[in-house]
């Protein structure tokens, strides 16, 4: 689990985006951290400190003495490994900038030694006000890690600026800012994805059935293991849950060379993208008109990205590649491996069922010069996990 033994303090402020943070109290829990929530007086209004003590399986501290038992503010902010305040209301705010201390969860916040996170919500103009933005900067100054405000309709009934970002991102904001692992720390990952498109004319392009799923999964867990990762992608409906993955949309096969090629100081490079192996030797400037009852197209041998940086790879560069094969598996995969340069060839096969393209789940072998490694069907995610533990380990022999 991804935050098994994480201890996180969430902070909850008066203001309507609170319910969000019963949905991600939820994520948290079922992740595997353990989470105490502290909540002001007026964060009573917008949800029951019931559910929010259910869900997090903790009593809710709100204030300063239960029961004649004295709540330890000190305490709370040394057991956490990140305080996180969301939502954080425009009140709350100007209090944490200028020390104010009338309630628990400030006095908490101004005797945290854990990192404090904010994840701020108000109406636009409240958002755009002179005092908030002025209070935002100070309290940035202070070493506060603040999230973005999204944009979108807003309680008022207005659109725009200044809503609390939404319970999946602040998940994955907290997980890559607080808890990734640092075994790849300063190691930089290269990963291609998806297909490539190669244009016919301006309206039309061959391309092949690729999500772009396998290579995404793969790229978040290197990133997730601590590296620097570049992840190289055709065209995709697949996005990036953390803002520290750098990005490369390509969309020919020539592109994903190019952006590939300027990416080879990576000292991990993974392969995974369903390259086109064969581009229109032209391509027209016009639409093509429908004429004769047979079309005929010349392709031209595309250039290929694996093999290319096998035939230059460096000392302690470790390169994986693909195949996606449909018969002969293991002999084309053996082949594959020898005639790239490959240090090993994640092989998965048409033949086994939920193996492929368009689907989430993948049943994969890595075949590497000694010997080859099975794995059972799982989702694509597992299957990424595999493969980076498995690259780790060959790495580190
Ligand atoms: N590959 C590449 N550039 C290409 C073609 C393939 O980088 N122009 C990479 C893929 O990303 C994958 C590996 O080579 O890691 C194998 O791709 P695959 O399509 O299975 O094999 P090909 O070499 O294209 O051979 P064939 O299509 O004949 O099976």
């Amino acid at each position: 689990m991804l935050l098994r033994n994480k201890k996180i303090l969430l902070g909850i402020t008066g203001s309507i985006a609170a319910y969000k943070s019963i949905l991600l109290i939820r994520l948290l829990v079922k992740a595997g951290a353990e989470v105490k929530v502290i909540m002001t007086a007026a964060a009573k209004n917008f949800v029951s400190p019931l559910v929010i003590s259910t869900l997090s399986k903790n009593k809710v501290y709100i204030d300063w003495q239960d029961n004649h038992e004295w709540n330890n503010h000190v305490e709370l902010g040394r057991w956490a490994d990140v305080f996180l305040i969301a939502p954080l209301s425009c009140n709350t705010l100007a209090k944490m900038a200028n020390g104010n201390c009338d309630n628990l969860l400030l006095a908490v916040y101004l005797s945290a030694t854990c990192p404090v996170a904010v994840a701020p919500a108000m109406d636009e103009d409240m958002w755009h006000h002179p005092s908030a933005k002025k209070n935002i900067a100070q309290i940035k100054e202070f070493g506060i890690n603040v999230m973005q405000v999204a944009n979108g309709e807003l309680a008022s009934g207005l659109f725009g600026e200044g809503r609390m970002a939404e319970p999946e991102d602040i998940f994955n904001f907290l997980v890559e800012n607080y808890f990734r692992s640092t075994i790849l720390k300063g190691k930089k990952v290269l990963v291609s994805a998806g297909p490539t498109y190669e244009a016919i004319d301006p309206v039309r392009f061959i391309g092949n059935r690729s999500s772009g799923k396998m290579g995404f999964a793969i790229a978040k867990t290197f990133y997730l293991q601590g590296a620097d990762v570049v992840l190289v992608t055709g065209p995709t409906h697949e996005t990036v849950s953390y803002n520290g993955i750098k990005i490369i949309h390509v969309e020919s096969a020539n592109d994903m060379f190019d952006a590939c090629t300027t990416n080879i100081d990576a000292n991990i490079i993974v392969m995974c993208a369903a390259v086109a192996d064969y581009t229109p030797a032209v391509v027209a400037d016009q639409k093509i008109k429908k004429q004769d009852d047979l079309f005929q197209l010349s392709l031209a041998k595309t250039k290929d990205v694996l093999k290319y940086l096998g035939s230059i790879k460096k000392q302690g560069q470790y390169l994986a590649g693909f195949a996606l094969e449909t018969e002969n598996e293991l002999a084309n995969a053996t082949k594959k491996l020898k005639e790239k340069n490959a240090d090993c060839i994640i092989l998965n096969s048409l033949n086994d069922e939920g193996a492929g393209f368009t689907k989430d789940t993948n049943k994969i072998s890595i075949i590497n010069a000694k010997e080859t490694v099975s794995f059972e069907l799982s989702s694509k995610k597992e299957a990424a996990e595999n493969i980076v533990e498995y690259i780790i380990n060959q790495v580190a022999k």
